[in-house]
């Protein structure tokens, strides 16, 4: 089928044929919005590099929570920023920490709307790593999966509907389904963020987290950004230990990845638009070179078209606006 026979133009020429042969939409039914909290009461602080993400206390949570589920917005993932941090993360596991009482006033306000919590060290950890360190400052693996069973657990039990481990720890995903099992959670979704890379493309939610690392670099337990083969290798692996979701994180740069693993797995499949994804287009349209909605639709879309069926974006609540308006 060549030219003249064949006009691809004969189906672009307005937009009902273009909305007949479209091949992808977005839909609010994909998105999960993050959220950060802090102790506090009514507070509300914007984050400066991510213009439009604000720390919330738990209050303000609740009616964000609620805002969220209005616009029909399915899903809603947490950070926490605790009251003060130490060496072993202790308020990441602490029953009265900041995360626990979050799930527990969202979930008996917005019982509907589902909770994620993300489980990781680096936002309870004074040295911003996310595990415990040895003597020579490496992140123990082995020590640091008891942690973060300790912590999903917790999370569990104050009514999470789904705990994602972001912490790229090496058998997690196997002894939190193990411990969430036998604790009765059996179904407590579990959400793994399997092909995380260690990404500068983080840079605004450590300012929005105070997660950053004091010393160092992550390379050591976050994927190398070169590699592909391995994300297979991780998300086999977290399959294989009981992971109900998998995750690719960042989006953008990665959407290679996001191909190859619904095409290997044909699995639930997560990509995560990262802080810095959402920082540059909120500073391209702040300055005006770009229209913020038209290339963040677009983005989202790039993400959705190279295969992930679930996407977590600050972009979500902008989304379900500008899906309203049109
Ligand atoms: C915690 C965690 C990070 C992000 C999600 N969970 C930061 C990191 O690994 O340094 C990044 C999310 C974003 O940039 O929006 N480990």
């Amino acid at each position: 089928m060549s030219f003249p026979t064949h006009r691809a133009r004969r189906l672009r020429q307005n937009a009902n044929w273009r909305r007949m042969v479209s091949e992808t939409s977005l839909s609010v039914d994909d998105l999960v919005y993050p959220l950060f909290i802090m102790h506090g009461e009514h507070l509300r602080t914007e984050v400066p590099s991510m213009p439009g993400v604000f720390q919330l206390s738990i209050d303000e949570a609740v009616r964000e929570a609620r805002a969220v589920h209005e616009d029909g917005i399915p899903a809603i993932i947490l950070f926490g920023i605790p009251e003060s941090k130490d060496a072993v993360g202790s308020e990441g596991y602490d029953p009265e920490g900041i995360i626990p009482k979050a799930i527990r006033a969202i979930k008996m306000e917005v019982p509907e709307l589902l909770v994620w919590a993300d489980v990781c060290m680096c936002e309870y950890t004074d040295h911003g790593h996310c595990g415990l360190l040895t003597d020579s400052g490496e992140v123990d693996n082995d020590s640091t999966l008891e942690l973060l069973v300790q912590e999903s657990l917790v999370y569990a039990e104050a009514g999470a509907d789904a705990v994602a481990p972001s912490d790229m720890m090496d058998g997690r995903i196997g002894a939190i389904r193990e411990a969430l099992d036998e604790s009765g959670f059996k179904k407590t979704v579990i959400v793994s963020y399997a092909a995380k890379y260690s990404s500068a493309f983080y840079g605004p939610f450590r300012d929005a987290a105070y997660s950053a690392p004091a010393f160092g670099d992550r390379r050591a337990y976050q994927m190398d950004p070169p590699n592909s083969d391995e994300a297979l290798r991780e998300v086999a692996e977290d399959l294989e230990e009981g992971a109900d979701i998998v995750m690719v994180k960042p989006a953008g740069p990665y959407l290679d990845i996001i191909r190859r693993v619904r095409e290997a797995f044909e699995v639930p499949t997560a990509a995560y638009q990262v802080s810095g994804e959402y920082s540059l287009i909120k500073a391209g349209a702040a300055k005006g070179w770009i229209d913020e909605k038209r290339v963040a639709m677009e983005s989202l879309l790039g993400i959705k078209r190279a295969g992930a069926g679930i996407i977590i974006t600050y972009f979500a609540r902008d989304l379900a606006r500008w899906l309203r308006e049109s």
